[in-house]
């Protein structure tokens, strides 16, 4: 299902930053995906958006609607699947004719230690953690370029740390793999005007750690690693995309900045 909206953005509080940029964000059914498609609208963008979960994607769409923002969306849409990686650009030029700003936020990761991974359950991360990303990118590339857009990339601070408790080899693997992806295209990109960064959050309170987090011992110990004392919140993560499609990061392309609240001081 589509839905094609674009309102009039009153009622809303924007400085502007990302006024008249057509923005595609994955996985906005997700916490940091909601708040990117707010925080996006709120200044000025025009929202793509699209999730796998029908549900939680439509009711991130009105709610962007309900505020006075600018957004399409469409689901369910798995991007693992080409075809649907095509008409997720499709919509995007269809409704507001151009794309500016690619953020590749979707994401399902697994996790299991080594031993345990099956050949089947390593090729599904990788899947859900990689290949949409570069399924998606390559479709949207020619209307990047045509822009002189900006690429943004979900990877992970657990890309580059590992955590005693978390059996996280595929997610490690495959966000590495991402930060990787993103140097390249940065570098690909460069003769287009296109420039490519990647976002690696620490712990971040979500749909997809609320649970693991109830574990005291798990929570004790990622708390105790960060140096702000408190986990990051989906809007956090969403302020450093904004200031990565906006202008204000002309001269910063080809970086992964880590939004971790400290973790990786100690
Ligand atoms: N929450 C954290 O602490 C944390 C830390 C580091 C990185 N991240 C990354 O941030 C991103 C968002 O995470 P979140 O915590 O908001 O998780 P989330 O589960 O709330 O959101 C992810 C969304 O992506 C959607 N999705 C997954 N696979 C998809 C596919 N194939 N096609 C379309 N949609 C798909 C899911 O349905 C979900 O709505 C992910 O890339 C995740 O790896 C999160």
């Amino acid at each position: 299902m589509e839905i094609e909206q674009s309102t009039v953005k009153k009622g809303l509080e924007m400085s502007g930053r990302l006024e008249g940029k057509v923005c595609v964000i994955t996985g906005t059914g997700g916490s940091v995906g909601r708040a990117t498609a707010h925080a996006f609208a709120r200044e000025g963008a025009m929202v793509v958006g699209c999730d796998v979960d029908e549900n939680s994607a439509t009711a991130t769409a009105d709610s962007v609607h309900a505020a006075g923002g600018s957004m399409a969306s469409l689901q369910p849409c798995n991007l693992t699947e080409r075809a649907d990686c095509t008409a997720l650009v499709d919509l995007a030029v269809r409704t507001f004719g151009q794309i500016d700003v690619l953020f590749n936020l979707a994401a399902a990761a697994s996790f299991g230690w080594l031993e345990d991974i099956t050949d089947k359950e390593w090729d599904r991360d990788r899947r859900q953690e990689v290949d949409l990303v570069f399924y998606l990118t390559r479709e949207a590339w020619p209307h990047l370029k045509a822009s002189r857009g900006v690429v943004i990339n979900m990877a992970s601070l657990n890309a580059s740390l590992s955590f005693k408790p978390l059996p996280s080899l595929a997610h490690t693997t495959n966000k590495a793999g991402i930060i990787g992806m993103t140097r390249q295209l940065a570098m690909e990109g460069r003769e287009h005007g296109i420039r490519a960064n990647s976002i690696s959050p620490g712990v971040i309170e979500t749909n997809a750690t609320r649970e693991q987090l109830e574990d005291p011992e798990w929570a004790e110990y990622m708390l105790g690693k960060t140096l702000l004392g408190r986990l990051g919140r989906p809007e956090e993560v969403a302020s450093v995309a904004v200031f990565l499609a906006s202008t204000e990061s002309s001269y910063v392309t080809g970086i992964d900045i880590i939004v971790d609240g400290g973790m990786k001081v100690w």
